[in-house]
């Protein structure tokens, strides 16, 4: 596929050997907006145009999964008005992509626990799984995890697979990773190769906890709003130079 060179550094990625899966916790927003003397809000719309652009990005160069944090079951904490102001930037992204979806060729799919979530946005959201149920399996799929926590997924997981025991559809003894990851809101959808944090922090913030256990991390300064292609091309560049053994021996 032909790729449009962004920046040199383009020339740099090797196209054939891609993470097939990249995870990036959107952070930044609030101090990028801050800097400039801007309220909160005023970051968030602009991390929501960076979404955009990179989502499109990852699927022109043939990345097949990106998931981003964009809302964690901790950011409640936040005040009304900004966590109203991130619910109307999602609702709006959704609405585009019912619209859009079906002609670019973009599964989109929500993890997170939707129950507190607006009927609104949840009917979004269902709308939107049934548009990528039709879609083929291996079209680029965006993930956005919407009052997400890792800690809060795996616990759902084992309430439902607890009830299933209960139900007799299930034994304890046959759980293992495989049938465990089933439970979870990634079923089907391979573990992230490389997960990026913007923003300067080192922690993980609760963000995918079960499937980051052989995931390559990647951090930069860079907040959110200013991450472009050429951040991105450099987190590439970084995860293409590790040495992945998952705990063999490299022959
Ligand atoms: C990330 O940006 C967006 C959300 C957590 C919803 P922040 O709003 O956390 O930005 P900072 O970390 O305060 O700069
Ligand atoms: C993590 O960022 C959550 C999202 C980006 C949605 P936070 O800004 O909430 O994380 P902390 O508070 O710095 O750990
Ligand atoms: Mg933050």
């Amino acid at each position: 596929m032909a790729v449009k060179q962004t920046d040199s550094l383009a020339g740099q990625v090797d196209m054939t050997r891609l993470p097939r899966h990249i995870a990036i916790i959107m952070d930044g927003n609030g101090r990028w907006a801050t800097r400039r003397g801007l309220p909160r809000t005023a970051g968030h719309k602009a991390g929501a145009e960076t979404f955009r652009r990179i989502a499109t990005y990852c699927k022109n160069i043939g990345v097949q999964y990106l998931t981003v944090y964009a809302f964690s079951t901790e950011n409640w904490k936040r005040s009304a008005d900004e966590v109203g102001a991130i619910m109307a930037l999602l609702k709006k992204y959704m609405e585009e992509a019912v619209e859009t979806m079906e002609r670019d060729n973009i599964r989109l799919h929500f993890f997170g626990d939707m129950t507190p979530i607006a009927p609104e946005l949840r009917a979004l959201a269902r709308e939107t799984d049934e548009i990528t149920e039709h879609l083929s399996a291996d079209a680029f799929q965006a993930n956005v995890c919407l009052n997400y926590g890792g800690r809060d997924e795996i616990l759902r997981a084992v309430r439902q697979f607890a009830a299933d025991c209960a139900a007799g559809k299930r034994k304890p003894e046959e759980l293992d990773e495989a049938l465990f990851s089933g439970y979870l809101d990634s079923r089907n959808i391979p573990d992230p190769d490389l997960i990026i944090r913007p923003s300067g922090e080192l922690r993980l913030s609760n963000f995918l906890l079960w499937q980051c256990a052989y995931s390559e991390f990647y951090f930069t300064d860079a907040l959110w709003p200013d991450f472009d292609e050429a951040e991105l091309n450099r987190a590439i560049v970084a995860f293409q130079a590790r040495d992945r053994r998952f705990g063999g021996v490299k022959k």
